[in-house]
């Protein structure tokens, strides 16, 4: 039995074979004969069924099998293969028209990237637009190199490219300004700052009248300069703020919302596209158990946290804040580093615990380091570091922290 010629057909053997088309089509029909084991063959011109049939025979398998191999040299095809065939150029056409519009996506993906790409700048892994150049370069924070951005850099970058308003939160030292500050400098931004811990009056912040010269004149305050200039604006420790002023944030608080100047006959200031605006607190939502670390801390109400995405910044971690140490300071061992971090962490429990009325931040670790690889004594270098701008008891805790891991963390090396 010849099975490769019946490997042509899936159901057995009948059905009708084609050839040509149009005037030309010629056709063979195998059908089941009456006669067991016996089938049927019919050859005709023109459609199948219509036209005249000139052949018209009964053959067994073995001579049917000589036949479709016959035929098949021929150029005769089954129906179904026909149809298998016709599936397969219209599958493969439609597949090959699905590719080419994919690899023009592609294209047009790889070509918008590579437009954006060259000035974008990398925060975590988020590419950001940079600012337009006209930015005064005073105002542009410089950067740091050795600043760490750990792995919640990327939803606040985020943030900040859609526009959103963001409230960092966190014990003082944490590294909420300059986080900002450091995003502002890589992107090339302008910076304000306003401080609401005593000193900005709604005056300073949104303007006021002055005489100047005989003439009576507007003074914009840093609200509106920074909307209007396209800067970013950081109001710092907002929970200390004077309710008249986060009266007036409240407006601007909306996706491109305006600011009114009532003080100056209700003119409207509309926010440059790149005008931002961030707030540091200690004591807000997630922070407000250590209401009573900071004095005069007030409570932010939920409605007004809710135009705000509140992120809450912890102090970096050991191995990060080692990580900041050896990236300021390369010299620096990194036993030595993590010592220090470790310090600084003990010591940070002890605020918390409010056994300390001062905290430990990054800023005065790295101060200390840094005197510490000028003199070569951990004590002295303490002195103007830390010593000198706490309370007598905070340096005898704090020395006492520092006698317990220099001793017995890294051995004589940076005892003092
Ligand atoms: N991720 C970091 N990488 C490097 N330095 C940091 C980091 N976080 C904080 N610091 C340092 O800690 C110090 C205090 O940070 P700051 O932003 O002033 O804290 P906060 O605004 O929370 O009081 C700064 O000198 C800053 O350079
Ligand atoms: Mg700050």
């Amino acid at each position: 039995m010849n099975t490769q010629a019946l490997a042509v057909h899936d159901n057995g053997p009948e059905g009708v074979y084609l050839r040509g088309s149009g005037a030309a089509r010629e056709w063979w029909r195998v059908s089941l004969s009456e006669r067991a084991h016996m089938f049927r063959i019919e050859h005709g011109h023109g459609e199948a069924g219509s036209g005249a049939v000139d052949i018209d025979t009964v053959v067994d398998l073995d001579n049917l099998e000589a036949k479709l191999l016959k035929w098949r040299r021929e150029g005769f095809v089954s129906e179904a293969g026909r149809e298998d065939e016709a599936r397969a150029v219209a599958a493969g056409s439609r597949f090959a028209m699905e590719l080419e519009r994919a690899v023009e996506l592609q294209r047009e993906a790889r070509e918008a990237n590579r437009s954006v790409q060259p000035e974008a700048v990398r925060i975590g892994s988020v590419a950001m637009p940079p600012a337009p150049e006209r930015t005064p370069s005073a105002l542009v924070p410089r950067i740091n190199d050795a600043y760490l951005f750990t792995a919640r850099a990327d939803d606040i970058a985020l943030d900040i490219v859609e526009n959103r308003r963001v409230m960092l939160i966190g014990h003082t030292g944490s590294g909420k300004t300059s986080f900002i500050e450091q995003v502002a400098a890589r992107t090339g931004h302008g910076v304000l700052r306003a401080n609401m811990n005593g000193q900005t009056t709604i005056g300073d912040f949104v303007g006021f009248w002055t005489v100047k010269g005989g003439e009576t004149v507007w003074v914009d305050g840093v609200l509106p300069v920074a909307m209007r200039e396209g800067y970013w604006l950081i109001i710092d420790e907002l929970d200390f703020a004077e309710p008249s002023i986060l009266a007036v944030l409240t407006a601007v608080l909306e996706p491109n919302g305006r600011l009114l100047l009532k003080e100056r006959g209700n003119e409207i200031v509309e926010p440059h596209p790149s005008f931002r605006l961030f707030a540091t607190a200690n004591a807000a939502g997630a922070m407000s158990a250590y209401r009573h670390l900071y004095q005069g801390a007030n409570l932010l109400n939920e409605a007004f946290l809710d135009r705000w995405r509140v992120y809450l910044f912890d102090y970096l971690s050991k191995e990060e804040e080692a990580e900041v140490l050896l990236r300021t300071l390369p010299a620096l061992m990194p036993s030595i580093a993590q010592t220090l971090a470790a310090i600084a962490a003990d010591c940070r429990a002890a605020f918390a615990r409010e056994d300390l009325a001062s905290t430990f931040s990054t800023r005065r670790l790295i101060d200390w380091a840094e005197l510490m690889l000028r003199t070569g004594d951990v004590e002295r270098a303490a002195g103007p570091a830390i010593y000198a701008k706490v309370s007598a008891e905070d340096a005898a805790l704090i020395r006492s922290i520092i006698r317990h891991h220099a001793i017995f963390d890294a051995g004589d090396g940076v005892s003092g």
